[in-house]
């Protein structure tokens, strides 16, 4: 509430003195839930473990008998989603850990995601975090980045967050905006806007995850634990059949909070580029071999209009 309170006042100000002005999002002052309030286990389901601690955290794990995972109860069409994960130390190589949204379920030929995917390593070289999305089946078209990580992911919890609007997706680490896609007319169905469910997992990716399949899962170093707290699901929710404007009406404020994004502010942009310029090891948008033209959205991502 206060949230919006603050919002719409910070709005008010914004049209009336400083057009154009955007707004920041971040987790900060949004309510989070816990686990048995929003999500349930999508497979391994022993190896999905509550933390004793009301509910706020949860462990998911992967051996030699499973992986696992878990899914939010409800779908959303448009929403900010945040959640703070450790991953796994150590030997880590060809395990994947994954915190995403997607209607794969709901539609099997055109689906859409977006993705956070943590690619495991071998023992005391670093995590690498790759980023992804699909719009309506577009699986033939990749759009993936990968970045180094400025921290270890393995030693503390870190803030991994998406903004997704009906213009925009912004995918942040510890607040800070790593990467901008902007809809472009261009990009058609390849922008998600069917509702979503949002999922995290942790799976063996031995054929690609590591050194591109060289390095597998060794079940030596299991299990392998993947931890998620202070989960933020702020968003309107649709109906499971994943319709478009299903929304339901006490949405409405999250609704137009979610619309006022319209860019990173001019302070964001630089955090976001001095981490790319630093951190970036491959975009789809500079990989000439993959893509001779680069795809509608490579040159609009990050600008506001
Ligand atoms: C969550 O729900 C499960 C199943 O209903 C219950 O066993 C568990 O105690 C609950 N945990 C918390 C932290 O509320
Ligand atoms: C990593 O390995 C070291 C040395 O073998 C061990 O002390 C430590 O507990 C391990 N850490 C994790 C997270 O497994
Ligand atoms: C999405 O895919 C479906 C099925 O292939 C198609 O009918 C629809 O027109 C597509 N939507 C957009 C926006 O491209």
């Amino acid at each position: 509430m206060l949230f919006n309170i603050s919002c719409r006042r910070f709005l008010i100000l914004c049209t009336v003195l400083l057009p154009p002005c955007v707004f920041g999002f971040s987790s900060h002052g949004l309510p989070t839930s816990s686990f048995n309030e929003s999500f349930v286990r999508l497979f391994g389901n022993d190896h999905v473990v509550f933390l004793d601690d009301g509910g706020k955290s949860v462990e998911i794990s992967l051996d030699r008998s499973s992986g696992s995972g878990f899914a939010s109860q409800l779908t959303y069409l448009y929403s900010y989603f945040s959640a703070s994960v450790k991953l796994p130390g150590n030997y880590t190589a060809g395990v994947v850990v994954t915190y995403y949204t997607s209607n794969a379920a709901e539609h099997k030929t055109n689906h859409d995601e977006i993705d956070f995917e943590f690619l495991g390593n071998t023992g005391g070289n670093p995590w690498t975090l790759q980023t992804n999305l699909y719009g309506n089946g577009s699986t033939s078209r990749g759009r993936e980045e990968r970045y180094a990580l400025w921290f270890d992911p393995t030693q503390d919890f870190h803030a991994y967050s998406i903004l997704w609007t009906s213009a925009w997706i912004v995918y942040y680490v510890d607040d800070v905006p790593v990467r901008v896609v902007r809809k472009v007319d261009a990009m058609g169905g390849d922008f998600p806007s069917k509702a979503m469910t949002l999922l995290a997992t942790i799976w063996d990716g031995s054929d690609w995850a590591t050194g591109g399949g060289r390095n597998k899962v060794d079940y030596k170093h299991a299990p392998f634990i993947a931890k998620y707290s202070d989960f933020v699901l702020y968003g309107c929710h649709a109906n499971p059949a994943g319709e478009e404007l299903a929304a339901d009406q006490t949405c409405g404020d999250i609704a137009a909070d979610l619309n006022t994004f319209n860019g990173l502010t001019a302070e964001e942009r630089g955090k976001m580029e001095n981490f790319r310029v630093k951190n970036l090891m491959y975009s789809y948008c500079n990989d000439r071999s993959r893509y001779p033209t680069p795809l509608p959205e490579c040159n609009a991502g990050g600008k506001s209009s």
